[in-house]
């Protein structure tokens, strides 16, 4: 009954939605596109982002994220990558109705990143509310890739549920969003998974902490890490 009852809150909702909360309503919740938003272009300034950087974003979605990122970079500097091609679309179109064409980000739909192979070496790689749907293997094909394409003094940052050693979780998997698995894991885990491509892993914070504030403890309580060469 509970559930009937929040579906008909959010179609009583999703009445009232701009085409921006709508379209990003793909990649998450649609009242909270701009939190998104800002906290992404804000944590990535304050861990050193600069215009003259590359990045890439891995599961790039609707460019929720992107759209600031590529006003800030210079031409061609922003990368993103995402797995659903008509979610791509809609990107493109925000990026059109946002004037920034002519920046020329490089978009890429990928459906497997253990081959995707980009001509570049990134300072920043990211990957928002993406490593969290992530199974394990995907979840290595991921940190393969980015290993391949990290430049030598670069970082890697993913936010992601984080459960204590030890605890039994079978598969990791706590639901389903969008097709996709919601998983938690031990840090533990991601160190071990990391070294395989000589990578190491440092928790940065839990992302309230570091500028993310949606007032839901489930969101703001996940940890940002950051991958590094080892
Ligand atoms: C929660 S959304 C976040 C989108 C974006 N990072 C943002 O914050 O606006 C996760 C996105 O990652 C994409 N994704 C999931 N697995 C992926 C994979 N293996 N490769 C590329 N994209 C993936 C999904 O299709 C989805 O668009």
């Amino acid at each position: 009954m509970n559930r009937i009852f929040k579906a008909i809150i959010r179609r009583i909702k999703a009445l009232f939605l701009s085409s921006t909360a709508k379209r990003h309503g793909l990649v998450g919740q649609p009242e909270l596109w701009k939190i998104k938003r800002d906290f992404q272009i804000n944590y990535l300034k304050s861990v050193g982002l600069m215009p003259n950087h590359f990045m890439v974003d891995i599961g790039c979605g609707t460019l929720r994220g992107g759209i600031p990122l590529i006003a800030y970079l210079d031409k061609s500097h922003y990368y993103g990558i995402e797995f659903r091609d008509f979610v791509l679309e809609e990107g493109k179109k925000e990026l059109k109705e946002n004037n920034l064409e002519q920046k020329a980000p490089v978009l890429l739909v990928s459906k497997d990143l253990a081959t995707l192979e980009m001509n570049a070496k990134f300072e920043y790689m990211w990957a928002f509310s993406v490593m969290i749907h992530m199974k394990d293997e995907i979840a290595e094909a991921c940190l393969l890739m980015v290993s391949k394409h990290l430049a030598n003094n670069g970082s890697y940052y993913a936010n992601v549920n984080i459960i204590a050693d030890g605890i039994t979780n079978p598969d990791q998997l706590e639901g389903i969003w969008d097709g996709f698995p919601v998983v938690s894991r031990s840090l533990d885990f991601y160190k071990t998974m990391a070294a395989k491509f000589n990578l190491k892993v440092e928790d940065v914070g839990d992302l309230k902490s570091l500028g993310h504030n949606t007032s839901i403890e489930k969101q703001d309580s996940q940890r940002m890490l950051r991958f590094s060469k080892i």
